[in-house]
């Protein structure tokens, strides 16, 4: 990773997609032509799939929090959700960004140095993505914690619903700008290591 910080323009809560200079390959390997390509491989299918499964963590923990808003879901039962999936989601996205910024992004951007900035737009993404889990996994625990009668726990599950909703697209907008760099770098580049 380059030492030089990004551009505040380019941060996670700012940007809305990569600049054009990182979006040639993303051009050369469409999205709709991923899986056809000799060179999509069972790694690129199951790292497409773990970030599937936050996009459906993420819509898990909104169908929950509406229904413990709506008064359809009992206190219990959506605290017990709610720390089953919130703590799935938290955990899974740390060990995945770990595994992003010590395995993925190093070999990537010695693969193209054109793209190579765009690795320090990812790994700067995963510094953000840190503080925001933090005030999401806060904001659960303040519900987890709560004891008191309905309005008071309704208050704790807006705060939920608020953090979820400001979290989403930041999430997103990470993770398609991530998918946009890094499975076109494993098409043209097929590195032996990430087959
Ligand atoms: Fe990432
Ligand atoms: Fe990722």
């Amino acid at each position: 990773m380059s030492d030089t910080p990004i551009q505040a323009t380019l941060s996670l809560t700012e940007r809305d997609g990569l600049p054009d200079a990182l979006r040639s390959l993303i051009k050369a390997y469409p999205r709709n032509g991923w899986e056809q390509n000799a060179n999509y491989s069972q790694l690129i299918a199951f790292w497409l799939d773990r970030h599937l499964m936050f996009r459906r963590l993420l819509d898990q923990l909104d169908t929950d929090v509406k229904a413990a808003l709506d008064g359809n879901e009992a206190q219990d039962g959506y605290k017990r959700k709610l720390s089953r999936f919130g703590g799935m989601l938290i955990n899974q996205l740390h060990g995945h960004h770990q595994i992003e910024d010590a395995q993925y992004f190093p070999v990537m951007t010695r693969l193209d140095t054109s793209v190579a900035r765009g690795f320090d737009i990812l790994d700067a993404d995963h510094h953000s993505l840190d503080g925001i889990l933090s005030d999401l996994a806060n904001t659960a625990n303040a519900v987890l914690q709560y004891q008191g009668k309905q309005p008071g726990f309704v208050d704790t599950a807006a705060a939920m619903k608020g953090r979820l909703d400001r979290f989403r697209p930041l999430l997103n907008r990470h993770l398609v700008d991530e998918e946009e760099l890094v499975v076109p770098v494993l098409l043209k580049y097929d590195p032996p290591q990430f087959r």
